[in-house]
């Protein structure tokens, strides 16, 4: 039996998986490890679960010592993980992918059209008890049909959101590093430069990874190259947008909306977001239904028993040590 150490408590199912046949630590605390404990759960371990919440550097690599050969993080972004000083060290990295793009996509949505029609803020509005009857000009929003929606990102998660536009018979543009013949094939998406993406997106929604060339792919410039009318959504990772560029522009009306799930420096928000009406702001739920999360639990324990079986993992990201 292998000795494998989980960050934090995730769904029973994999976890139960998981004992059958090792034995598991679990952070008792319901909250994420600090450094110091980080430092000290993963000495000696052959195993960890990590979250997102958990920078794996070498200084944990070392901590954990020779015997650990992986690290299976609980997400499917490992921005978290120094991947080139584990693979330096041999050990395995590996993530969740596929099993949360439907949850995702549906929440990007969420926010764009609470964004757009003024959910939040007009139930916010109805429960002060200041609603005194309908009225034609009250709390208009933003037309979804018919539009044109932006996608950064033609990965899996931006496939699927794009996917979804057909329901509101919208225009789909998207930008990346290279075209997308399937995105273009499934939703007719037309591949644009990234200031085409700025100038005619009604709807911008993120689906990048998180990488030192797309820290603030969304910075002051590219704000003010989109439209006033225009609503920026992000799911991805919060440091892709500059959150006090974003502030002042939300503030100062050069955007007029935005959804996001995802916040530079989780969990402080940058000061005046949460006072501006003209944002959704949620704490990184994307990915939180029941069944996504379960699978998500399964596809890091399965990554897990693979590994300490002797066995390559499903979902590596650095496949270079296999
Ligand atoms: C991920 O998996 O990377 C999300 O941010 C959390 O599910």
């Amino acid at each position: 039996m292998a000795n494998v150490y989980v960050t934090r408590m995730l769904p029973q199912e994999p976890l139960d998986a998981l004992r059958r046949c090792h034995d598991v630590d679990i952070n008792p605390h319901d909250r994420p490890l600090t450094r110091e404990e980080l430092l000290r759960e993963v000495r000696g371990r052959d195993a960890v679960i990590t979250l997102l919440t958990d920078t794996i550097d070498g200084e944990v690599l070392d901590a954990a010592g020779p015997r650990c050969r992986i690290f299976a993080n609980y997400a499917v972004g490992y921005n978290n993980f120094d991947v080139d000083a584990a693979t330096a060290r041999g050990v395995i990295l590996t993530n969740t992918p596929k099993v949360l793009d439907e949850a995702t996509a549906t929440h990007a949505w969420a926010l764009l059209l609470a964004a757009a029609r003024r959910i939040p803020e007009t139930e916010r509005f109805l429960r002060s008890g200041q609603w005194a009857g309908w009225g034609p000009l009250q709390f208009l929003g933003r037309d979804v049909d018919h539009m044109t929606l932006g996608v950064a990102g033609a990965g899996r998660i931006g496939s699927k959101f794009a996917a979804k536009a057909a329901a509101f018979d919208m225009r789909v543009i998207y930008h990346d590093l290279q075209p997308s013949p399937e995105l273009e094939r499934t939703c007719g998406a037309i591949f644009v430069d990234k200031a085409t993406l700025l100038r005619e997106s009604d709807f911008l929604s993120l689906h990048l990874p998180l990488l030192p060339a797309t820290r603030h792919f969304i910075g002051a410039a590219e704000l003010a190259a989109m439209k006033p009318t225009a609503v920026l959504v992000n799911t991805g990772r919060g440091p892709l947008v500059d959150e006090e560029a974003l502030v002042a522009a939300l503030r100062d009306k050069v955007i007029w909306g935005a959804g996001l799930d995802v916040f530079e420096n989780e969990p402080r928000l940058t000061p005046g977001l949460a006072g501006l009406e003209n944002v959704v702001i949620v704490p990184h739920t994307a990915s939180a239904t029941f069944r996504t999360r379960l699978a998500m639990g399964m596809t890091a324990v399965d990554n897990v028993l693979s590994v300490l079986a002797g066995k390559p993992p499903q979902t590596c990201v650095n496949p270079a040590v296999l």
